[in-house]
C-alpha cells in the first residue's frame, strides 16, 4: 500500500503583531507545503526519511508504538513526525518520506504542515479516516506539546486550507474568496525571534500607548477592508494595503534593512505590493503579483531563495496510490 498526502503552509497576508493585541488578521493557505509518502512494510520497522535535513532513521514498533521520547530542548522538526505516528496503534511498519517543499522556521507554518500531512497519511495506514476537525485538534495538541504554546492558526490553515479571517476575539472565519492570489515568497535566510519581537512590540505599546494603539487600529482597518476586497474579488487594492501594512510594521520596529531592500526591489520589479510576513526581524517577504509573475520571480530568485505560490483552497489531502 502506498499513501500520499499533502498539507499546505501559510502566509499572514495582513495583521501580524496587531493580532496579538486583539486586532483582526488574515491568513492564506498556500499551494506549497509538505508532501508525505508512506509505503507499507511487512516487518515492524518504521523508517523515517526527511530529505531536506538529510535525516534518516529506523525505529521498531513495540506493542504497536514507537519507543521515541522527544527532547524538550531541541525541538526538532522530526519530533512532530514521531508524535503524529505515535497517536496510532500500528500493527506493521512502514517507510515514510516527509518532503518539506517550503522554508523551515521562516514563519510559513512548516511544523504544522509536517504534523498535519503526517497525521493524514499515518491515520489512513492505521485504517482511520479522521475528519478534518479531528486532525486539526490532534495537530494543535502536538504543537502545544512540543512548542509549549501554539495558536490554532497554523494547524487550521494546514488542515482546512483557504483564507481565514481571525477576528478580534481570535475566532477563525473562513472567507469565501473566488479570486486568484498569485504570490511570491522570498526568504532572507535569517530567522527572526518571534518571542522577542512580540515582546518588543508590547514594550513599545506600553511606552507609547496612544501612538502604537492607533497603528494597531490602522492595521485593523486594513485587515477589515482587505476582507471585503477579497470577498468581492477586488484585487486592485490588495497591493496598496500590503504596502501600507508594511509601513506600519516598520513603524513598530519589526522590519530589517535586508527585508526593506527585498521589499523595495520586488516592487521595482513590478509587484503590486509587498510586505514582510509573520513576525519579521528576518524570515520571509511576500509580494502580490497579479501581473508579470514570471519576470518578477526570475529577478528576485536570482538573489534570494524564492517560490511562486497561489491560494490553496483544499487543505490536507491524501490518496492511496497503490493498494495491493
Ligand atoms: C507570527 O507568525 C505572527 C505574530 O503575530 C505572532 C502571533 O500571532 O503569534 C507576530
Amino acid at each position: 500500500m502506498k499513501i500520499k498526502s499533502f498539507a499546505p503552509g501559510k502566509i499572514i497576508l495582513f495583521g501580524e503583531h496587531s493580532v496579538v493585541h486583539n486586532r483582526p488578521a488574515i491568513a492564506v493557505a498556500i499551494n506549497r507545503g509538505v508532501n508525505v509518502e508512506l509505503s507499507s512494510r511487512e516487518d515492524n520497522i518504521v523508517h523515517v526519511n526527511v530529505p531536506v535535513i538529510d535525516y534518516e532513521a529506523e525505529h521498531e514498533l513495540t506493542n504497536s508504538k514507537l519507543n521515541y521520547v522527544i527532547d524538550s530542548q531541541k525541538k526538532m522538526i522530526t519530533d512532530y513526525i514521531y508524535e503524529a505516528i505515535n497517536l496510532f496503534e500500528l500493527d506493521k511498519g512502514f517507510n515514510i518520506t516527509v518532503d518539506i517543499n517550503m522554508y523551515l522556521g521562516a514563519g510559513l507554518g512548516s511544523s504544522a504542515a509536517v504534523t498535519v500531512s503526517t497525521l493524514k497519511a499515518v491515520s489512513l495506514y492505521a485504517n482511520k479516516d479522521l475528519s478534518k476537525d479531528k486532525i486539526a485538534k490532534m495537530a494543535r495538541s502536538i504543537e502545544i506539546k512540543i512548542q509549549g504554546a501554539a495558536s490554532p492558526i497554523d494547524t487550521s490553515m494546514s488542515t482546512y486550507g483557504g483564507i481565514i479571517y481571525i477576528d478580534n476575539e481570535f475566532r477563525l472565519e473562513r472567507l469565501n474568496v473566488n479570486m486568484q492570489l498569485p504570490l511570491i515568497v522570498s526568504n532572507c535566510q535569517i530567522s527572526g525571534n518571534t518571542g522577542k519581537l512580540v515582546e518588543s512590540v508590547r514594550q513599545k505599546y506600553e511606552k507609547y500607548p496612544k501612538i502604537v494603539g492607533h497603528i494597531f487600529d490602522a492595521m485593523e482597518n486594513i485587515a477589515n477592508d482587505a476582507k471585503t476586497a477579497l470577498e468581492e474579488g477586488n484585487g486592485d487594492v490588495i497591493g496598496d494595503y500590503m504596502n501600507i501594512n508594511q509601513g506600519l510594521l516598520d513603524s513598530i520596529g519589526v522590519n530589517t534593512l535586508e527585508l526593506s531592500d527585498m521589499l523595495y526591489k520586488i516592487r521595482s520589479y513590478g509587484a503590486s505590493g509587498s510586505k514582510l510576513t509573520g513576525s519579521g526581524g528576518g524570515g520571509c517577504i511576500i509580494a502580490y503579483t497579479p501581473e508579470n509573475i514570471d519576470e518578477i520571480y526570475d529577478k528576485i530568485s536570482a538573489e534570494y531563495p524564492t517560490f511562486k505560490c497561489e491560494l490553496s483552497n483544499n487543505g490536507v489531502e491524501a490518496s492511496i496510490t497503490d493498494d495491493k
